[in-house]
């Protein structure tokens, strides 16, 4: 590898976010918390558009989770509302950019045009051989957990498996995106330095960035500053912000 070259290895494989921030973005602003979300999609596709461009594999962003139902009836219904919108405008982009698109987490609590919506944009994009986008709603990651147990434990119900065969291994078959290498770097944004329940499996070694941009204002350098950061953590290369902007370019 040259100096002035970083090598796509370097790059986190997958990198998981939990994008939060957008209503105190939008309160300092003056601006009701629903001006924060949808501003918060413009953050979401830039930073798609980032990470496949970066030569990630996949990304995960955490869009809504098991406990926001506890949010004002209103913010939740104009986040409902919010999302089968970027499913329509987005998935045409995410198809053409060969990106192949997952929702994961307890879809069946979303209304029926809703859970529509997902189905048809994960076939849509099914073949896609670019990067994975799995957007989490209602996504909690102790449900994850135990939903890979109830599996587990329906095929030995089932006679499939003993109780002596349950291992990491076969659990970790059961939890969702079994089929992705697990998280490399995770990102909360706003300042905040918790989990709430994202991932928990998945982020085993994962490295943790915080950062005190609000979600809405997270946009292609600040993807690149936190790759930079994981690059850095792992001392592979010692390489800059320039390089991996580099890559881009190139
Ligand atoms: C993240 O922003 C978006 C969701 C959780 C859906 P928030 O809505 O949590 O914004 P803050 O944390 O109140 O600023
Ligand atoms: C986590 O953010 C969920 C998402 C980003 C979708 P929250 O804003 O809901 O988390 P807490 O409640 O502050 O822990
Ligand atoms: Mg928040």
């Amino acid at each position: 590898m040259q100096n002035s070259q970083l090598s796509l290895d370097a790059v986190p494989k997958h990198i998981a976010i939990i994008m939060d921030g957008n209503g105190r973005w939008a309160k300092a602003q003056g601006k009701p918390r629903v001006f924060g979300h949808k501003n918060g999609v413009a953050s979401v596709r830039e930073t798609i558009s980032t990470a496949a461009k970066l030569g990630v594999q996949a990304i995960t962003l955490f869009a809504f989770s098991s406990e926001n139902w506890r949010r004002p009836e209103e913010e939740v219904g104009m986040l409902m509302e919010l999302f089968v919108t970027a499913l329509s405008t987005e998935v045409t982009k995410l198809h053409k950019n060969n990106l192949k698109l997952q929702v994961i987490g307890d879809t069946s609590r979303f209304s029926n045009r809703l859970q529509k919506k997902i189905a048809k944009a994960e076939q849509t994009t099914s073949t896609n051989t670019g990067m994975v986008v799995n957007i989490a709603a209602n996504y909690g990651g102790k449900w994850d957990i135990a939903q890979a147990a109830q599996q587990v434990a329906k095929k030995v119900e089932q006679g499939e498996l003993c109780s002596s065969d349950i291992t990491e291994n076969i659990l970790a078959e059961h939890m969702m995106m079994s089929d992705l290498p697990d998280v490399d770097l995770l990102i909360r944004t706003s300042g905040e330095c918790r989990i709430s329940n994202f991932l928990l499996w998945q982020i085993a070694y994962a490295e943790i960035y915080f950062t005190p941009v609000y979600w809405p204002d997270f946009k292609e350098e600040s993807l690149i500053e936190a790759v930079t950061w994981f690059i850095n953590r792992e001392r592979r290369f010692g390489c800059t912000g320039e390089q991996i902007k580099a890559l881009i370019e190139n």
